[in-house]
């Protein structure tokens, strides 16, 4: 896909760590709290004593959520500076933050001494990625047999597009008016996304298309894949 390289990306999340942190503040944002969360914690079924890893996790907050139903978290962003914010304003819930690139298997395969996990989980990080199949690869290796992958990311049917559907590719945008530089996003089709849970011997079996503000067009699609 390209376009936009890694390095691109990362020094543009460097430069917005601040902001998304204090914007976000111990319980994120409307949206966040109303598109978002509702139904991936539906979908993720956290329990008490569950191992789980959550890749991408901005300033921690769901991390944080997790640990305090019960679970054992590990979080990891690809930021130093998110991950160090994340660590200061989550001293003591009980997450292991630790900066790891998702795109990049032999750190994400660092993990599995964590492991193996019940669960994975990922908020609004898939379009922020320049490549996801190390991710689900990894995390599905990561899993234990059952576990499952909730993942929610921007709709590429309604929210990713530019003048184009089928064909991945990257662009720049702002997630949050007033951001201190634009991001880069990357538009996959549901099909490039579906088959690639398929291939990596995913089962999905939970779907919800959650839109902000009682519009018709959804923001967000959150899937479950279930490590067959
Ligand atoms: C839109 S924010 C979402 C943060 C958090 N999950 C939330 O919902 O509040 C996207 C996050 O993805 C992280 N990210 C982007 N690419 C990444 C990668 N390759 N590896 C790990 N984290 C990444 C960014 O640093 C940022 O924290």
């Amino acid at each position: 896909m390209a376009d936009f390289s890694l390095q691109d990306s990362l020094a543009a999340w460097e430069a917005n760590a601040d902001f998304w942190d204090s914007y976000m503040g111990d319980n994120s944002n409307r949206f966040h709290r109303e598109v978002v969360k509702p139904r991936v914690t539906e979908l993720l079924a956290i329990a008490p004593g569950d191992r789980v890893l959550e890749v991408a996790c901005g300033n921690g907050n769901f991390a944080a959520g997790m640990a305090a139903a019960g679970a054992r978290v590990t979080a990891v962003d690809y930021s130093p500076r998110m991950i160090e914010l994340a660590r200061k304003r989550h001293p003591a819930d009980g997450v292991d933050f630790r900066v790891t690139d998702a795109t990049d298997e032999d750190q994400l395969m660092a993990l599995a001494e964590m492991g193996p996990f019940d669960k994975a989980v990922s908020n609004m990080a898939v379009m922020d990625m320049t490549d996801i199949a190390p991710l689900f690869r990894c995390v599905a290796h990561m899993l234990k047999p059952g576990g499952c992958f909730v993942f929610a990311t921007q709709h590429p049917c309604f929210t990713t597009l530019t003048d184009r559907y089928l064909t991945p590719h990257a662009y720049m945008g702002e997630g949050i008016a007033g951001q201190p530089v634009e991001q880069c996003y990357y538009h996959r089709s549901l099909q490039d996304i579906l088959n690639l849970c398929f291939r990596c011997g995913f089962v999905v079996d939970g779907c919800y298309e959650e839109a902000y503000g009682g519009k018709e067009r959804p923001d967000v699609i959150i899937l479950r894949c279930i490590k067959a």
